[in-house]
């Protein structure tokens, strides 16, 4: 026998049994088993031995190899187990210990207010309504009693987008009250609707101005109703905000679409805060949307359109309305 097999089967036993590792053993197995150890090597020239001889030796190296194998097979079992339990004691989980933080996020303060606007006057019957935030000239400002040369319409004050040929004029709607003449063409009164949402101004930018903010548009339409009502309701509104009694008045105003107008100003800490602009619906704003034909009880409505930044900040002692827009994670954080 060129080969002594039986020493390589006794040496290929006591590695086995040495092995410390699955790795080790894996490299002995391809070591004494693999296509290139002796063995393979050995088995491949059986075949030119003599028909007896060869019998013998091909018995013997199934023999040898089948031994190697189970051992292969025992220790491989017992490393596995080995490996794995030291794993288990290495990374075992201490569940005594405190959990890890999990960092909650938060609302933004304006969605925080724009939901409750949307609760307090849901409770008190009112729909919530949503309009386009790109506008026509038309529902922006004609129909509701603008007049072509109010300063509003002017380039300096409005974002415009540019006109295609065919097209209506489209701006960014700079109010909310657009919705009112929407609402009204396709919904006949009695109804009371606020409309919260986002609104735009061409202008530079400083603590109290910003290109974009939110309003919340109100519009109540019935028999009889009158600015006693909208200071009712917006006392009622302004309180449940704020949590706690909260006094209004109203100066006279002008707006186009409303007649009478008023500003609504809010007592805050001994001073009067304006935080809204509101009204009876002109008769103009009511022949726009096809409504009263003249008669003794003819319909009725006041308007308001409160801005919701001034809200929040008046919440949140909050004293440059530019960091309710600029994403700043230091001042988001606190909410
Ligand atoms: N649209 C007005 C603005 O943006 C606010 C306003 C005033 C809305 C009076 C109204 C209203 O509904 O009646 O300045």
């Amino acid at each position: 026998m060129p080969i002594d097999l039986k020493k390589i089967e006794t040496e290929a036993l006591e590695n086995i049994e040495a092995a410390e590792s699955s790795d080790n053993l894996e490299s002995l197995r391809v070591k004494y088993l693999g296509r290139k150890s002796e063995i393979s090597g050995y088995l491949r020239t059986v075949k030119d031995l003599d028909a007896d001889d060869r019998a013998e030796a091909g018995e013997e190296v199934n023999r040898i190899k089948k031994n190697l194998k189970k051992a292969f097979e025992g220790k491989s079992k017992e490393l596995r187990e080995k490996e794995v339990s030291e794993k288990m004691t290495k990374e075992r989980i201490d569940i005594s210990a405190p959990g890890k933080k999990i960092k909650e996020g938060s609302l933004h303060p304006i969605t925080q207010a724009l939901r409750d606007v949307r609760r307090i006057f849901n409770s008190m019957g009112f729909y919530i309504v949503e309009g386009p935030e790109a506008e026509t000239d038309f529902y922006n400002f004609d129909a509701l009693n603008i007049p072509k040369e109010h300063p509003s319409r002017d380039l300096m004050d409005t974002f415009w987008i540019k006109k295609e040929e065919g097209m209506d004029n489209y701006l960014l709607r700079t109010h909310t009250s657009p919705m009112q003449i929407r609402f009204m063409e396709k919904h006949n009164p009695p109804f009371r609707i606020v409309v919260p949402g986002r609104v735009f101004r061409h202008e530079a930018t400083d603590a109290t101005h910003e290109i974009q903010f939110y309003q919340v548009e109100g519009l109540m339409v019935d028999k009889n109703v009158s600015l006693a009502h909208l200071k009712g309701v917006l006392t009622h509104f302004l309180s449940e905000f704020f949590k706690k009694d909260v006094e209004i008045k109203f100066h006279q105003s002008h707006f186009p679409f409303t007649e009478p107008s008023v500003e609504v100003f809010m007592k805050l800490k001994g001073k009067w805060i304006e935080i809204a602009g509101a009204g009876m619906v002109h008769p103009n704003v009511f022949k726009a949307v096809k409504y009263n034909p003249p008669g003794p009880d003819d319909w009725q409505g006041f308007a308001f359109g409160i801005g919701v930044d001034r809200l929040v900040m008046i919440r949140h002692n909050i004293d440059d309305v530019r960091l309710l827009y600029g994403g700043d994670l230091r001042f988001l954080e606190q909410f």
